[in-house]
Formats: structure tokens, C-alpha cells, sequence
């Protein structure tokens, strides 16, 4: 205070808030004395408020979690700024600084304390923007209006929003089908954006196409590998499907699914088949060429040129194949057969497939040839030339005729006939056995009445329809001394006159052998000869001559004998 003009001046800056506060109106009392007289004074001063102070929150930044999940509207409480002035120096409105996800909002419940809330307005993902930096701002009612900021680092919880996802939705392989027990299938690999367990995750083979390969691949849990646990066989199956899923850990948890798709390949490992489907057996020898004898089928049950059959026959004669459709195939005659020549046949069927190395399989099958009557019987000899001697008794065996026939059965079933006597009536003299062909005298030999006989002998078989054969037996009867040389007059002339002259024929005779040779040949004399004598005129004829003068007196009568004796041995004598 001044002391002469009693001016009261401000000595110290005036600071309301510091003497105040919150306080309205904030008055400072005085009490001025003034001396000489001594009166006392009240002044009060009141301090108006200017706004000097800027909003102020408790901390510079602020750290808030928030669970991504938080639907939108939520709301959360923040603590506000405090500003020392009073009035409208210290109304305080809040801004936020741009952003899609949120804005603030005062609540006037009373006006004494107001809430400030954070509102979400949009789905937060923590994938997306994990954290949301903000910068709030309040402002002061002054003029000019003073502000305050806090930095808000929102931080976004992870829920387990996110199933885990595959890197392809399908995984395709390909595996020749001798892939070995534990060969890698497919190296699965999911992600989950989830963080901790959520984004943990364990691979689980869901299904498999077909079912009942379910026991053929095993998945490693942890690192989405998939292993062949069987064998494969592209006969069997050639495509599997598997849907695998992966699962994290979450409450609830989440999967996310793929298939892998495993094509099988073809691998030469199966050997062509050779079926025999009908067989006609046996083949009759006179089949004709083009007849089928057996229908094969021939499969490999391997694709592509894994299955791709060639098949031939060995020997290649006389049988061969023909292809007739899609591995059928025919085995059909292409020579003629002879099944004296060969009786059975055996044939190897080969079949052999395309691959490298290819497989072959083979089927040996047996065709035995039946006999047809195309031969004929024939005899070892076409003649058989036999002597016996007109003495053979009856029964004798004359000779035994053979014939052979190459075919079988009733087909070499042989049975022998005399079809030709010569000559004709002879029927009775041989016969004949049909089974044995031994022939046999019937009847009596008479060289003198047939010394050479012939027949004819044929030999049949028992075919439908039969054949024969031929042969000639001839007979030569030999001579045997059977017949006495006889003796015949032809003519006599007696009495003789006693004066007949010498060389007078008495008697002309007739001497026969019917035998031969030396059986026939005859020599003859008189016995007692006296005065005869025998001439020889010409075959077998004789003459009785006088060979010397008769003597009435001395003899009148004479007997004589012609004797005849041939040369057999022992000689006959007539
Ligand atoms: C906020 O979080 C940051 C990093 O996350 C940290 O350094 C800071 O100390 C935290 N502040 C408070 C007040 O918790
Ligand atoms: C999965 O794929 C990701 C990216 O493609 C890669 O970084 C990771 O190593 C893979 N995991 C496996 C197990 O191969
Ligand atoms: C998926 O992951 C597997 C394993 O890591 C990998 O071999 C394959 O190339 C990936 N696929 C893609 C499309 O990235």
C-alpha cells in the first residue's frame, strides 16, 4: 500500500489458483488501518480467474487392452484431464484423434463429475492392427482454449478368432506304386495369425478315400507330415483322397481343412495271365485247318504298356494263335495233324508285357491227337510163297500172314479173310484164323490134281468206315511118290501063230505114273521074259515084241508079266 496517496498496488503476481484452488469466488480479505485516526478498513479483493492452466492428464500416455472379440459400442472408462482454472477456463471437451475404430464420449450424469468413456465403434482384429495408437485431446473453455493430450496405446487381445489355414487347399501327389513303407507323401503346412496355444496347432488325418485305406498313411501330429504306412498297389487303388484338418488349441478350438490327393502310378509289377477258358481235347487227327482248340484269355492287370500283352505259341507248328478280341485269344489248327507222326502234343503258351523289364508268363497245355482211321493194314509181304508136300496132314499150318496197321484202337483192329481161291475149288483146302491170320490146311493136298494154288488174303480194320489190304499167299504142292506106275493093255493079238516072225507086236501097252519127276519115272520089263521083249515106242506107250520064233510044240501057251517100277524113293512098283 502506498503510504502517502493510500494507493493499494499488487506487489507479487496474483495466482488465483494458488490461493484459491477449486474455491469461487476467491476473495482475499484486508484489513487497512489508517493511522491518525486510526480506523480500520475491510477490503475484500476478489481475484477473477483467467485461464492460465492447460487441461492435464495424469500420465502422458495411457496403456488400455482391449480383447479383439469386444463387440462394437462397448464402452470403457477413462480417467479424465483436470484443468486448476475454474468456470468455463476448466470445461473441459475431449477429442480423439481420427479414427475408424473409435471415438470418446462424455456422460453428464451430473455435471459435477463426468465420465469419459472410449467407444468402440468398429470389430477390432488383432491381426490386422494389434496395436491402435490415439491421441486424445482436451480442450478448455477459454479464450484462448488450452488443451492437454494423452497418447492412448490400445493395445487388441488375441481371442482365437483365426482357424489355422493350409498354404494350398489341395495337396496333389504322385507315388509309383513300390513306393516303400515310410516314403514322405506331402509335407502338410498350416498357419494360424493367432498368437500362443491359438495359434498352435496339431495336424489329424480326418477321413480317407476310400475308407478302407485308412490304416495306409500315418500324419505326424506336430509337423503335418504325411508317411505311407501300407503299400500301395495301383491294381487295388489308384487315387487316394485324405482330408486332413488342423486344429489349434483354443477354447473353443478352430480347424481349418485340406486334401491331399495321391495319384498311384503304374509300375510293371504284375506278370501276364494265361487262362486256358475252353479246351477242346482231345483233336480228332483229321480236324481240318482253321479248327479252334482252345480259347485263351490272356490279362495283366498292369496299365498302359505295363499291360500291354504279346503271346505266341511254341513249337509254332501245326498249332498257332489268333488274337479274336481284346486279350482273347484262339488256338486254332494250322496244318494238318498225323497222329502217328506225333500223338501228343505239348505247347508252351508265353505271354510277355510291355514294360522294362517286361514279365512274361507261361502255360504249358497238352493236346493229344485222336486217332482217325486213315491208315490202312498193310501185310509185310505182298506175297507169300509156301511148299508143302501132298502128304501134309490136315490142320497143318500152311503159314502165318501178318499185317500192321499205325492207328489205334478199333482203328488197328485187324481181322483177315480169303476173299480168292484159285482155283475155285479149293474153297476147302485152307482156312484162315481171323484174329491171328494163321492159315491152316483144311483138307488134303493132291499134287496130282492141283500142285499151285493162290489166294488172295485181305486184312480189314475195325474204323468206321474200314480199310483194307491185300496180299497173295501161293501154295506149291510138292510131289511125293504116292502113285504106283500102272500098267494098261491096249491092244493084244493072240493067239500068236507059232510062225510069226520076229519082231512081231503081240501087245501095245500103256505105262502111266501119275506121280513126277522121279516119282513118274517108270522103267519096265517082262517077267519071265522068254521070248518077249519090251520096246519103247513112245511116251509112256510100250510095244510087246517077239524076239525070237515060237515052237507050238515045245511051248503053247505063255504068262507073262509087264512089271513097271518108278523112280521114287522108296519106288512104287505097277
Ligand atoms: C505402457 O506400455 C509400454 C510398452 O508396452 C511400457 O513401456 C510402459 O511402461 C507402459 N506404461 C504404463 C503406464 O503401464
Ligand atoms: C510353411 O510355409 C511357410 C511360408 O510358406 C514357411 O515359412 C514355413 O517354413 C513352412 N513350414 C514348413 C514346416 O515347411
Ligand atoms: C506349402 O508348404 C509346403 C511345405 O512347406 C511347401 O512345400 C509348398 O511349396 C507350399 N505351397 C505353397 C503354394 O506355398
Amino acid at each position: 500500500v502506498s503510504g502517502a496517496s493510500g494507493a493499494l498496488v499488487v506487489s507479487s503476481r496474483l495466482d488465483r489458483e494458488e490461493l484459491c484452488g477449486k474455491s469461487a469466488p476467491c476473495l482475499l480479505r484486508l484489513e487497512v488501518l489508517v493511522e491518525r485516526p486510526l480506523r480500520v478498513f475491510h477490503v475484500e479483493l476478489e481475484v477473477t480467474d483467467i485461464n492460465d492452466n492447460a487441461p492435464i492428464f495424469p500420465a502422458a500416455r495411457k496403456n488400455i487392452s482391449l480383447p479383439e472379440n469386444s463387440p462394437p459400442g462397448s464402452r470403457f472408462l477413462l480417467e479424465g484431464a483436470s484443468d486448476a482454472d475454474i468456470g468455463v477456463n476448466a470445461q473441459l471437451s475431449y477429442t480423439v484423434s481420427s479414427s475408424e475404430h473409435f471415438r470418446v464420449e462424455e456422460e453428464n450424469s451430473n455435471s459435477r463429475s463426468k465420465s469419459l468413456f472410449l467407444v468402440l465403434t468398429k470389430s477390432l482384429d488383432r491381426e490386422t492392427i494389434p496395436v491402435h495408437r490415439l491421441l486424445l485431446t482436451a480442450s478448455d473453455g477459454g479464450r484462448p482454449s488450452l488443451t492437454g493430450t494423452v497418447e492412448l496405446v490400445i493395445s487388441v487381445l488375441d481371442v482365437n478368432d483365426n482357424a489355422p489355414q493350409f498354404n494350398q487347399s489341395v495337396y496333389n501327389v504322385v507315388l509309383p506304386e513300390d513306393a516303400l513303407e515310410g516314403t514322405l507323401v506331402a509335407q502338410l503346412n498350416a498357419s494360424d495369425s493367432d498368437t500362443g496355444i491359438y495359434g498352435e496347432m496339431v495336424y489329424e488325418i480326418d477321413t480317407v478315400v476310400p475308407p478302407s485305406a485308412s490304416d495306409m498313411f500315418s500324419i505326424d501330429t506336430n509337423r503335418g507330415e504325411i508317411r505311407l504306412r501300407g503299400t500301395l498297389d495301383f491294381e487295388a487303388v489308384t487315387l487316394y483322397e485324405l482330408h486332413v484338418k488342423a486344429t489349434d488349441k483354443g477354447t473353443p478350438p478352430l480347424s481349418g481343412h485340406c486334401k491331399v490327393v495321391l495319384e498311384v502310378q503304374d509300375v510293371n509289377d504284375n506278370a501276364p495271365d494265361v487262362l486256358v477258358t475252353s479246351l477242346s481235347v482231345p483233336v480228332p487227327e483229321d480236324a481240318s485247318v482253321g479248327t479252334v482248340v482252345a480259347v485263351l484269355s490272356v490279362s495283366d492287370r498292369d496299365s498302359g504298356a505295363n499291360g500291354r500283352v504279346r503271346c505266341w505259341v511254341w513249337p509254332s507248328g501245326p498249332f498257332g494263335l489268333e488274337a479274336t478280341f481284346s486279350g482273347s485269344y484262339s488256338l486254332v489248327l494250322r496244318e494238318a495233324l498225323d497222329r502217328e507222326t506225333i500223338p501228343v502234343h505239348r505247347l508252351l503258351l508265353t505271354a510277355s508285357d510291355g514294360g522294362r523289364p517286361s514279365l512274361t508268363g507261361t502255360m504249358e497245355l497238352v493236346i493229344s491227337v485222336l486217332d482217325a482211321n486213315d491208315n490202312a493194314p498193310q501185310f509185310n509181304q505182298s506175297v507169300y510163297k509156301v511148299q508143302l508136300p501132298e502128304s501134309a496132314a490136315e490142320g497143318m499150318l500152311v503159314t502165318r500172314v501178318n499185317a500192321t496197321d499205325p492207328d489205334v484202337g478199333s482203328n488197328s483192329e485187324l481181322s483177315y479173310t480169303v476173299t480168292n481161291f484159285f482155283p475155285p475149288s479149293s474153297k476147302d483146302v485152307i482156312s484162315i484164323n481171323p484174329k491171328t491170320g494163321e492159315i491152316h490146311l483144311t483138307g488134303n493136298l493132291d499134287f496130282e490134281e492141283v500142285n499151285i494154288f493162290d489166294f488172295r488174303i485181305e486184312v480189314r480194320d475195325q474204323g468206321t468206315p474200314p480199310l483194307s489190304g491185300h496180299c497173295k499167299v501161293v501154295l506149291e504142292v510138292l510131289d511125293v511118290n504116292d502113285n504106283a506106275p500102272e500098267v494098261l493093255v491096249t491092244s493084244l493079238s493072240v493067239p500068236v501063230p507059232e510062225d510069226a516072225s520076229v519082231g512081231t507086236v503081240v501087245a501095245v501097252l500103256s505105262v502111266a505114273d501119275r506121280d513126277s519127276g522121279a516119282n513118274g519115272r517108270v522103267r519096265c520089263w517082262v517077267w519071265p521074259s522068254g521070248p518077249f521083249g519090251l520096246e519103247a515106242t513112245f511116251s509112256g506107250s510100250y510095244s510087246l515084241v517077239l524076239r525070237e520064233a515060237l515052237d507050238r510044240e515045245r511051248v503053247s501057251e505063255y504068262e507073262v508079266e509087264v512089271r513097271a517100277e518108278d523112280g521114287g524113293s522108296p519106288s512104287l512098283r505097277g
